[in-house]
């Protein structure tokens, strides 16, 4: 493929996205490097300039009409509260880790009490070495909680801005979507369980996004994630979204989200079930969208032996 070929190509791509309601992506520095050196430069004006004339819809209301029969967000106390520590500020300014990753930690879960391993392993992540080097200046450790007897495990992807803020995963405007699917799937969010990939949001430069998180970075924090499935030992694991997908389920280039959710898989010997990311669906709000990931969560329920009610299984058809 030519220069052209490839900056065609993408910008096909860009515009495939705009029409499914993206408003901004995150660009790797490199790729905005090779695309100036294409395109000639691209200036903070321009880039202003498009900011400007693309005014980020904060987060798309849901639609009344959609949502009404959906239970109301239940305000939400994490069964184990992560306390948020004052950080010290880190010198670490860039935006995708220079430094070299170690190999991946090896845990030997400690016998004793669901809670007890719970306690022993988010230690050794609120004091791992490199999660601590990876953080922001402002940034919190986030590790996973809910219930340690839940049957459903929710697999995100890194924490974002709310999160690391908070300490706790899913907690931004994604997590109130996700409060609020759990909700209509007949359940709370106290009695599943919420965790991410990542520990620590991927450090970025850019005003606005999350960073998808690098393979060196994914394998990293692996082993805590695991970890969490070994000591929950859920029922079924719910992947949100391609990165959560890839880690799990093994990174296949090829694999289109669209052709695998809604499809039972097998991840470290538990069914597993992939479906879209809230956040693609704040992105991508239409009634198609929302009923592919409900389509999927009735499966989960259906695995699960949940009763369904007609009134849940109409959610979002037409
Ligand atoms: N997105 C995720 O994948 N995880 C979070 O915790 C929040 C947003
Ligand atoms: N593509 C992604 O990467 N994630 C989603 O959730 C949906 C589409």
């Amino acid at each position: 493929m030519t220069p052209e070929d490839a900056t065609i190509a993408l910008l096909e791509e860009l515009k495939r996205q705009r029409v499914e309601g993206v408003r901004e992506i995150f660009l790797q520095d490199d790729t905005l490097t090779a695309l100036s050196n294409h395109l000639g430069p691209i200036s903070t004006p321009v880039a202003k300039k498009i900011k400007a004339a693309i005014p980020y819809p904060s987060v798309p209301p849901l639609e009344k009409k959609e949502t009404t029969s959906l239970p109301e967000p239940v305000h939400i106390q994490p069964v184990h509260t992560v306390p948020t520590k004052e950080k010290e500020i880190s010198a670490f300014e860039t935006h995708e880790s220079k430094q070299k990753f170690p190999p991946p930690p090896e845990l030997d879960l400690p016998a004793g009490s669901k809670l007890d391993q719970w306690k022993w392993l988010r230690g050794k992540v609120k004091a791992c070495e490199v999660c601590n080097r990876e953080l922001g200046p402002t940034g919190n450790i986030v590790f996973g909680g809910g219930s340690l007897d839940a049957e459903l495990f929710f697999c995100g992807e890194a924490p974002g801005v709310d999160e690391e803020k908070e300490g706790e995963a899913f907690v931004g405007p994604a997590g109130d979507l996700l409060n609020r699917i759990i909700g209509a799937m007949g359940m709370s969010r106290e009695s599943v369980y919420l965790a991410n990939i990542m520990n620590w949001r991927p450090l970025h430069t850019q005003a606005f996004g999350n960073r998808p998180p690098s393979v060196d970075e994914m394998s990293f924090c692996l082993p805590y994630l695991r970890a969490q499935v070994e000591i929950v030992k859920p029922k079924v694991l719910v992947c949100l979204g391609k990165v959560a997908t890839d880690a799990l389920l093994g990174h296949d280039p090829k694999r289109r989200l669209s052709d695998c959710r809604g499809q039972w898989s097998e991840a470290l010997g538990i069914p597993t079930m992939v479906t879209y990311h809230p956040s693609y669906l704040l992105h991508n709000p239409s009634k198609t969208s929302k009923r592919k990931v409900w389509d999927d969560l009735l499966l989960v329920m259906e695995k699960l032996g949940m009763p369904i009610s007609a009134k849940q299984r109409g959610f979002f058809s037409s």
